[in-house]
């Protein structure tokens, strides 16, 4: 395969949208992404128990206008019409993510089963529908009994996890093959235990080691359970990955940038999918590291999603305990409507680099464009901005194939406007509009353009 690496090798990119697929498998998979916080709201409902994110948000200060997952997008009592935007955009696949808290409500012990039926409900209209549901095991809404228990610091966490994994693969696996351990554990681990940006709001480096370990070991028993449980299982574990680059192309910058790669990029998937941690951090998960344990952690997997938007920058700061300070990008680099850098090279060159470093199928499981938009009167939104970035990004996902990567399905994030943590409903990522005042859902016009897209790949791989 040509080097991902080799920039004279990589031809020049246009930014103009493909006129037609020509580089995708005739099986690629296009999907949409959600997860449980960000669209299911009923937090109270049906004997559904707290999560850290329910705690958080009702701490002053945390959620930009004081906004919370409570209602969301009700998605708990409007999945079917949302099955049927699924089922017009014409996706083969949707990824959604388990609450953890609706299924264990304490986190451990007895099932709930008005949760469990839910996601019951919400598989048949799927599969009724012909759409393949993939299922994310954990996209960051921790028990709060849990947390109360230590949280990802506690080793025990690792065991509650694949007790969780056991009930939900024995209640779906006859229906759901796909499944995934985590979403991005980097970024809820550097979140919530290293900066306390995210809950539980710890800014710790022990805990934040300790958490990274916990998290490998519940993803590597997890993957276990799910072997044991589901016949015919497809399974795999969600990154972010993004390039990592020093703000300055000086030798300190250069060193920030390594040591943010390694937290950012590969300390989960290296001891998952290669069985080591990076030499870099080693020595600092070494204390939670015993014996056997990256064995577990090493457990085989049939693919490899990766969430990509943006590279990710670093500069020097001698005060900064784990070697790194973020940055802004550049001044200059091109932006969505919420300041995220616009870089499709970027994203191939991460799809080439993953392919060649990790040996696995590549599912694009989160990419979009996040805008702070107005609908007209009517509701409608003419999201060209969105368009254009998702056809750049999927001409550089083309390029990437051409060149050798074998990226076998992409999910749009999102499906819907939702609860943008942080920024809470003022981002909004969807190709389908969300009056959060009357849960009306409108398809904007990137829905429209992604229909086409998926319709023009399909003509073509069946002709
Ligand atoms: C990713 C998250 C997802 C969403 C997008 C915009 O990091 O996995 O939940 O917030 O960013």
């Amino acid at each position: 395969m040509t080097r991902a690496t080799d920039p004279a090798a990589r031809p020049t990119l246009s930014t103009t949208p493909s006129p037609r697929p020509r580089a995708l498998r005739p099986d690629f998979v296009w999907g949409a992404s959600t997860s449980s916080y960000q669209i299911e709201g009923a937090a109270r409902e049906d004997g559904r128990g707290e999560s850290v994110w329910d705690l958080f948000c009702r701490q002053p200060g945390r959620i930009q206008n004081g906004d919370t997952g409570d209602v969301a997008c009700d998605h708990y009592h409007r999945y079917r019409e949302d099955v049927a935007l699924l089922r017009n955009l014409g996706v083969g696949a949707y990824r959604f993510s388990i609450a953890w808290p609706r299924v264990l409500p304490s986190g451990r012990g007895s099932p709930n089963e008005a949760g469990l039926a839910f996601y019951d409900r919400l598989v048949d209209s799927l599969l009724s529908a012909g759409i393949e549901p993939w299922v994310c095991l954990y996209h960051w809404d921790l028990p709060q009994t849990l947390q109360e228990a230590g949280g990802w610091a506690n080793r025990d966490c690792a065991s509650w996890f694949a007790d969780y994994a056991r009930v939900v693969a024995s209640r779906l696996g006859d229906r759901v093959k796909r499944f995934a351990t985590f979403n991005e554990p980097s970024v809820f681990t550097l979140f919530g235990y290293a900066f306390g940006w995210h809950p539980p709001a710890v800014d710790d480096a022990a805990s934040h080691h300790a958490a990274i370990h916990h998290v490998n070991l519940a993803h590597g028993m997890a993957i276990d359970v799910l072997r044991d449980y589901v016949i015919g299982a497809s399974l795999g574990a969600i990154h972010n990955m993004q390039p990592a680059r020093p703000v300055q192309a000086t030798p300190e910058d250069r060193a920030a940038a390594k040591m943010l790669d390694c937290y950012w990029n590969r300390a989960f998937a290296d001891p998952q999918m290669r069985g080591a941690y990076p030499d870099a951090i080693a020595s600092r998960m070494a204390p939670f590291c015993r014996d056997g344990d990256l064995e577990r952690i090493h457990r085989p997997v049939d693919w490899l999603g990766i969430n990509h938007y943006s590279p990710v920058y670093a500069r020097a700061d001698s005060a900064a305990r784990l070697g790194f300070a973020w940055s802004d990008a550049p001044a200059d680099a091109p932006r969505s409507p919420i300041g995220w850098q616009i870089d499709p090279a970027a994203f191939r060159d991460v799809l080439l680099d993953a392919c060649d470093r990790y040996g696995l199928p590549i599912y694009v499981t989160e990419n979009g464009a996040g805008a702070v938009e107005l609908a007209d009167a009517s509701g409608a939104i003419d999201d060209r901005e969105r368009i254009a970035y998702l056809a750049a990004y999927l001409e550089a996902l083309e390029e990437a194939t051409v060149l050798g990567a074998d990226v076998r399905g992409y999910f749009v994030w999102s499906l819907l406007d939702n609860f943008e943590w942080g920024a809470g409903y003022a981002n909004r990522f969807g190709i389908v509009r969300v009056d959060f005042a009357t849960q009306a859902r409108t398809p904007k016009a990137s829905a429209r353009w992604y229909a086409a897209r998926i319709a023009s790949h399909r003509a073509k791989a069946t002709a």
